[in-house]
């Protein structure tokens, strides 16, 4: 496939700027090269809120089940790397515990987790995201799953590898073994659940292990338990830092002790507008296609820039402000769209609202420590690397 040239924005995009600030090329682009070529990456950006969803509305030209895919070579086929009737199998045989209600129904679960580690911060403040935002993320997806906590600590080790796994582009051998172990290991440690299918746990392995006639085979269950894990660790510790970094960095005449549940519903759901966590959907185009006027070849890879689309200024007023209070009616895309639309979106919500409450119950003093800044990195997935906060 060879690399058009008509695209002079994109020419300039570099992963640097992507990852350390994407939002002024993102409205470079959107303005006039709404679909762009962008040689830094070697493929297809989309940056206008209608376009990204055209794309991932559209799942007959723009697919997730491509041989290339690094989810389904690492994974195998799960339900965000297959398309049509096994997508909708998988998705719906896991689906039980996120429903809305269902995951409302989690959060006595979610408030144990976060207890647990609220209370163990230290007595004068804390790099949040380490010791607060990861371990809850992980503790709440294993547990949800219906994993010892015991395993924890290994599944954050795993999950580390397979994430290197997934950004991988130069196919380097070694990372491609470690994590062909990594998912060898995990589905070891899921055989007591898949051989005792008769433990009384709501747990959602042990439920698909129970089933009577059985959803998913043992094979199919571990691709999906590794794609629910996958999908809910870094992403939900992300949002969790990314809104108490804007909020400690929005700071209120109040303090965040005053926050109630529904004030910080709103921070949480503008925050996955304004710095989403999860900052591309990818597809495949296996024909050549239009979009948006452009001529994409067939083979394409496209990214669908969430966060270019959720400050599209076609959709939401002052795209750029961070504004919990915003009126707009128009939903973010954080959690993409269409057939793929995260399964864990309602969970995530809860975690974070949960995990914000019980942090501000405890320090409403909490407030960013001025000797080490940080602010949200990242262009695949966007977090500080650190949140430095002080309470003492
Ligand atoms: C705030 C946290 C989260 C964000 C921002 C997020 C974001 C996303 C996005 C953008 C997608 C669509 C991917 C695509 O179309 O290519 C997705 C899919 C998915 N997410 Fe989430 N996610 C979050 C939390 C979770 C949680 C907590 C879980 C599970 C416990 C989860 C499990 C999944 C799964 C299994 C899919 C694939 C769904 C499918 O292919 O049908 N996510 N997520």
């Amino acid at each position: 496939m060879s690399a058009p040239t008509s695209f002079p924005i994109g020419a300039t995009v570099t992963i640097d700027q992507l990852a350390d600030d994407p939002y002024p090329i993102f409205h470079r682009l959107r303005a006039t090269e709404p679909v762009t070529w962008a040689p830094a990456i070697g493929q297809w950006m989309v940056t206008s809120r209608d376009l990204v969803m055209e794309v991932l509305r559209d799942t007959m030209r723009f697919r997730t089940d491509d041989p290339r895919s690094p989810i389904r070579e690492t994974f195998g086929p799960q339900m965000l790397s297959t398309e049509g009737a096994p997508q909708r199998r998988y998705k719906s045989a896991c689906a039980p515990p996120f429903n809305a209600k269902a995951a409302d129904a989690l959060t006595p679960l979610v408030n144990d987790v976060v207890a647990a580690h609220v209370g163990a911060l230290p007595a004068s403040g804390a790099d949040l995201r380490s010791t607060y935002a990861a371990p809850v993320a992980v503790a709440t997806v294993a547990r949800v799953l219906g994993l010892d906590p015991a395993g924890d600590g290994l599944l954050r080790e795993w999950y580390d590898t397979f994430a290197d796994a997934l950004i991988n582009y130069a196919g380097d051998p070694e990372t491609r073994t470690r994590a062909e172990a990594a998912v060898l290991a995990f589905r070891a440690s899921l055989q007591p659940i898949l051989r005792a299918p008769d433990v009384a746990s709501s747990a959602l392995l042990h439920t698909l292990a129970r089933a009577h006639p059985r959803l998913l085979d043992d094979e199919e269950i571990a691709a999906n338990a590794l794609i629910v894990l996958f999908g809910g660790i870094e992403t939900t510790e992300a949002s969790i830092a990314n809104t108490l970094w804007a909020i400690l960095s929005h700071p209120s005449a109040l303090g965040v002790g005053h926050l109630d549940a529904d004030a910080v519903d709103r921070c949480v759901e503008e925050t996955f507008r304004w710095e989403p966590a999860v900052q591309t959907c990818s597809r495949y185009a296996p024909q050549a296609v239009m979009l948006g006027g452009v001529p994409i070849p067939a083979g394409a890879i496209v990214q669908c820039m969430l966060g270019a689309a959720n400050r599209d200024p076609a959709h939401y007023r002052a795209p750029d402000s961070w504004n919990p209070a915003r009126a707009d009616p128009t939903p973010h895309l954080a959690f993409g769209f269409g057939r793929h639309f995260c399964l864990g979106a309602a969970l995530a919500r809860v975690e974070a609202r949960t995990a914000l409450l019980a942090l501000f119950r405890r320090h409403p003093h909490c407030r960013l420590d001025p000797e080490r800044p940080s602010r949200p990195h990242g262009h695949e997935f966007r977090k500080p690397p650190r949140l430095d906060v002080l309470w003492a």
